[in-house]
């Protein structure tokens, strides 16, 4: 079985974060997130695997290479310009036969893509969606389907006053190679404004996978940080946590007059000095360093980030290399990479700021 991942995307929803790392490379508990889909992958069995590359492909192929070093074969196809869900497809052909799932790379879940499989086969289905049910569908694509199962309609997108349903495309669907064909060439297509709503209208079988499992879509910075919570909260069940509800990393030294509350995850050569405070949930990457009475809570920071002497931060997503300097306040705020918060700063609640930027107390 191939799994075809969709990593072409240019993540304007993750802006500050995405201007210098592409959706796919993002780091979830430290490691890239498509890192954890391909795992997930390879825990059904599912062990080639096709990147559909676009924005910033080098840095996603220079991590993910041919695959070997995670136990599974990576092709990698390239689009000059997007050519959509389908398109990318399309644009990958050479790769796919039968059967194969495509997959959205913002995705982390317990889909049971055995299980769906085994579905998508008994029903003889030219494509099987998986859906889930969420709060707002018309952030999402809304799946419609009577009570075997069976699609009636696919509306990306809709309007509030065209929701008819609470369930939702997953971002992951197997579909049967032959439907390439009514694909253009190196033109942008979409499975979900185009494929779907066409097999329907030629009541060709399209059949839902409805599940209850975890799932998110990680596309935004809000749930990027909400992943986190979940993630260290146990609520995907593939995701094993430490017995620990402290762990760092290879070379870290926490200092003994540290305080830590919740589940806080440390990378390796972290500098945790005396008085800090760490509150859970708390994510810290590679070779960052919290200096004296600094108080950290319900956080996600990357590498080579500095905390200076009793700044606060919480409800925040810190992006490599920024310098938080002493005494500064950082409250649900996105700081993209190299961004430098001057001391005493208070930095607005709710501000995502540019990388490299310097917050000085003038723009207080
Ligand atoms: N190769 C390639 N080419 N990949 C692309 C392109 C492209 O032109 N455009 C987007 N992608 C990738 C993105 O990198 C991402 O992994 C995936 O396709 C989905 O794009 P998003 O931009 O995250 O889509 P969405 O979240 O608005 O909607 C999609 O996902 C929802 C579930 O989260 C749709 O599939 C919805 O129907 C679905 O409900
Ligand atoms: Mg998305």
């Amino acid at each position: 079985m191939k799994a075809l991942i969709l990593v072409g995307g240019k993540a304007t929803r993750l802006l500050p974060l995405s201007i210098n790392t592409p959706k796919p490379m993002v780091p979830v508990l430290n490691v890239p997130v498509l890192e954890h889909i391909i795992i997930h992958l390879r825990q059904h069995g599912i062990r080639e695997i096709i990147l559909a590359q676009g924005y910033m492909a080098q840095s996603i192929e220079s991590y993910f290479g041919d695959g070997s070093r995670f136990e599974v074969t990576v092709h990698h196809s390239y689009e000059s310009v997007p050519l959509g869900s389908a398109g990318a497809a399309k644009n990958a052909a050479r790769y796919l036969s039968d059967t194969f799932l495509v997959l959205n790379s913002d995705i982390i879940s317990d889909l049971d893509f055995t299980a769906m499989l085994a579905l998508h086969r008994q029903s003889k289905a030219k494509a099987t969606i998986a859906t889930i049910p969420v709060e707002d569908p018309t952030k999402y694509g809304l799946v419609e389907n009577d009570i075997s199962g069976k699609v009636s309609r696919f509306l990306e997108k809709p309007r509030p006053e065209e929701v008819t349903t609470n369930m939702i495309n997953a971002g992951a669907w197997f579909v049967e190679a032959g439907i390439l064909q009514d694909i253009p060439e190196n033109t942008s297509y979409s499975f979900e404004r185009n494929v779907f709503p066409s097999l329907l209208a030629h009541a060709l079988p399209v059949y839902a996978f409805p599940s209850s499992d975890y799932w998110i879509d990680m596309g935004t910075t809000e749930k990027y940080l909400q992943l986190h919570r979940d993630l260290l909260d146990g609520k995907c069940r593939r995701f094993r946590l430490p017995a620990a509800r402290f762990v760092a990393g290879a070379g870290s030294d926490i200092a003994d007059k540290v305080q830590t509350a919740g589940r806080v995850l440390l990378g390796a050569r972290c500098h945790i000095l005396p008085g800090a405070i760490l509150n859970g949930p708390l994510v810290m990457g590679d070779d960052c360093t919290v200096a004296e009475d600094a108080s950290l809570s319900d956080t996600v920071i990357w590498r080579n980030v500095r905390i200076g002497r009793s700044a606060v931060v919480s409800g925040s997503v810190i992006a490599d290399r920024c310098n938080l300097e002493e005494g500064c306040l950082v409250e649900n705020a996105v700081l993209g990479d190299g961004v430098t918060v001057c001391s005493g700063v208070k930095v607005p609640p709710g501000s995502k700021i540019d990388p490299g930027t310097i917050v000085s107390p003038q723009e207080r």
